[in-house]
């Protein structure tokens, strides 16, 4: 068996699990080593590292203040992890597809939230379901593109902007920086400018952005963007 004990909570090394993306990223496997993060959890979803095991307070007050009308609507969400948002997303009436490319974490969900209403799948988004396209009134995305490196970002973004129906919308949450800075860093937060190409190259109308800091010491600078198509 692999020793992933440096990828658990407890005994989280950053060096070697930058280390570990890295050489994916350098054999362009981008995508090879989420299943891992999982797996190091050994069926304990509170032990996954990067889930804060309570949905995006943003998402929740998105959710509180929009008038669309839930009923019959659907949402997908994007790389889920282990399933907060998604479950947000169905607690207010939406009828929830979540994804992820690692089996572990879909596995996780599944046990995680035995009586969910959300349909969990192991699916890739660089090669999604094609009845998938243009389905989605809502499109839920939270850290996917920064943990994907150079033009996998890009086709992360198309391939969630081609999810949403025609008026439908894409929330957009994530860590930020300054354009051209922080280049070889892992996970590599978006610029403004990557931002920006959901309006300037996938034709949505931007209907809100807040750049703020998380709570964490020092604080993390983040974005939230909300499009519409
Ligand atoms: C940093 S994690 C964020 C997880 C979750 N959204 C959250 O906020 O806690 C990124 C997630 O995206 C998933 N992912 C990465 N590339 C993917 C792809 N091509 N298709 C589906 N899921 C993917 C990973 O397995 C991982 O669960």
């Amino acid at each position: 068996m692999e020793d992933l004990d440096f990828l658990k909570k407890e005994t989280f090394s950053s060096e070697e699990y930058k280390k570990m993306v890295k050489d994916f990223q350098e054999k362009d496997n981008p995508t090879g080593w989420f299943d891992k993060i999982y797996q190091s959890a050994n069926g304990d979803y509170t032990e996954v590292f990067w889930a804060d095991l309570e949905p995006s307070p943003y998402l929740v007050s998105w959710l509180k203040e929009e008038k669309i009308n839930k009923e019959k609507k659907t949402a997908i969400v994007i790389g889920c992890g282990v399933g907060d948002d998604a479950e947000a997303l169905s607690s207010f009436g939406f009828k929830v597809t979540a994804f992820d490319i690692s089996p572990t974490a879909i596995d996780l969900c599944k046990k995680r939230f035995p009586n969910s209403k959300v349909n969990y799948l192991v699916e890739d988004l660089f090669n999604y379901p094609k009845n998938w396209f243009e389905n989605f009134d809502i499109v839920y995305e939270c850290n996917t593109i920064q943990v994907l490196p150079n033009q996998y970002r890009k086709k992360a973004r198309e391939a969630m902007s081609s999810l949403i129906t025609p008026n439908g919308y894409i929330l957009v949450s994530c860590r930020s920086r300054e354009e051209n800075t922080m280049e070889d860093v892992i996970p590599l937060p978006l610029a403004k400018s990557e931002m920006d190409e959901f309006v300037n190259l996938d034709n949505l109308k931007e209907i809100s952005f807040l750049a703020y800091d998380d709570t964490q010491e020092p604080p993390v600078p983040h974005y939230f963007g909300i499009y519409q198509k």
